[in-house]
């Protein structure tokens, strides 16, 4: 298998992040919980978008790009991570995103400005339309002599995926000198990007650790689109591994829809908060920290398992919406 190292990489974030037990939350809850600080990677400010940007903008690098484009929704994590990460490269940022009546400049788009990206916003959730205008940036840019790379949605490619297989290593690494045994990971799961490099990871160190992915999205195809961007990364390592749609696990708590507060995620923003002093956000985490306090109640996990929650960033997100705390 060829080595992860020896795929280019270029440093972007501040790792290894922290891992550790949150002591008053296990004591509340009666479970054995651990937390991963992926909101404290250090560029903008943190998220698990950043260990993808590393190897993807390696590649940029290396054909000789100049412009950097990517497309998300309006108050996307991931562009304003990819705006944060170009600037520090000397690359230009163009984000083209979806608007769904979101444009006021808060939370990730006021941060995304103030990075001087050139943001477009389509209004259209039809990804068609967006790829043609995405298209379009690229052709005119090219006719200008730029090199434009493109990062499709939340960096979720093979390529990127690999930052999540990094982030295993350094998780067990990290459990390991802290003499701690890792049973099941779970996270958020969107574009499929993070439980697609999680479980590669876990896979590729021959543990057997359950990952269970918390949809915050509509998306019923993510089992299938999980296990493909895994099996993506293998074949980058050239890994004999492989992995079928039927062992991915997901569990559904979107709610009313993407990024609508639900009432689950806003009580676990404000339980993790007072509890560990951890800022959860409504788009992503606080559905995910809900997802798994309310498997815990159908008795999903099994008694004494150590639970590693991985809090994979997105707070900025929670400075656009007039929420009711
Ligand atoms: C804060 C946050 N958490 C989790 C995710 C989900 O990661 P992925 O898209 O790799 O599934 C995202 C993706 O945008 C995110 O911004």
């Amino acid at each position: 298998m060829k080595i992860l190292e020896s795929i280019p990489k270029i440093s972007l974030g501040c790792y290894p992040t922290p891992f550790y037990k949150m002591k008053n939350l296990s004591k509340k809850t009666g479970l054995n919980l651990f937390i991963k600080r992926e909101d404290l990677s250090g560029l903008g400010l943190g998220g698990n978008k950043i260990r993808k940007l590393e190897y993807l903008l390696a590649d940029a690098k290396q054909k000789k790009c100049d412009v950097i484009i990517t497309t998300g929704a309006a108050q996307s994590n991931h562009a304003m991570l990819t705006a944060a990460a170009c600037r520090v490269l000397n690359l230009e940022p163009i984000l083209v995103l979806k608007e769904r009546g979101v444009t006021s400049l808060k939370g990730n788009l006021l941060l995304s400005k103030i990075l001087d990206s050139e943001v477009h916003f389509v209004d259209t959730d039809d990804n068609e339309i967006v790829n043609a205008k995405i298209d379009l940036i690229m052709k005119q840019l090219e006719f200008r002599g730029k090199k434009p790379y493109f990062i499709p949605t939340g960096g979720s490619v093979p390529l990127g995926v690999l930052g999540y297989v990094s982030a295993v290593f350094e998780m067990f690494n990290q459990a390991e000198h802290d003499d701690v045994r890792i049973d099941h990971i779970v996270c958020a799961t969107g574009s499929g990007g993070i439980q697609a490099g999680l479980i590669a990871g876990v896979e590729l160190l021959d543990k057997s650790v359950k990952v269970t992915g918390i949809n915050i999205s509509s998306n019923k195809e993510l089992p299938k689109i999980v296990a493909n961007l895994s099996n993506g990364a293998f074949g980058l390592l050239s890994s004999d591994k492989n992995i079928t749609k039927e062992e991915i696990i997901v569990r559904n708590y979107v709610g009313e829809g993407y990024a609508i507060p639900s009432k689950e995620g806003t009580e676990a923003i404000k339980l993790v908060a007072r509890s560990e002093g951890i800022m959860l956000d409504h788009v992503y985490t606080g559905k995910a920290f809900a997802g798994l306090l309310s498997l815990s109640e159908q008795g999903y996990f099994e008694k004494d398992e150590n639970i590693l929650f991985i809090h994979t960033g997105g707070v900025p997100a929670l400075f656009a919406i007039d929420a009711k705390f």
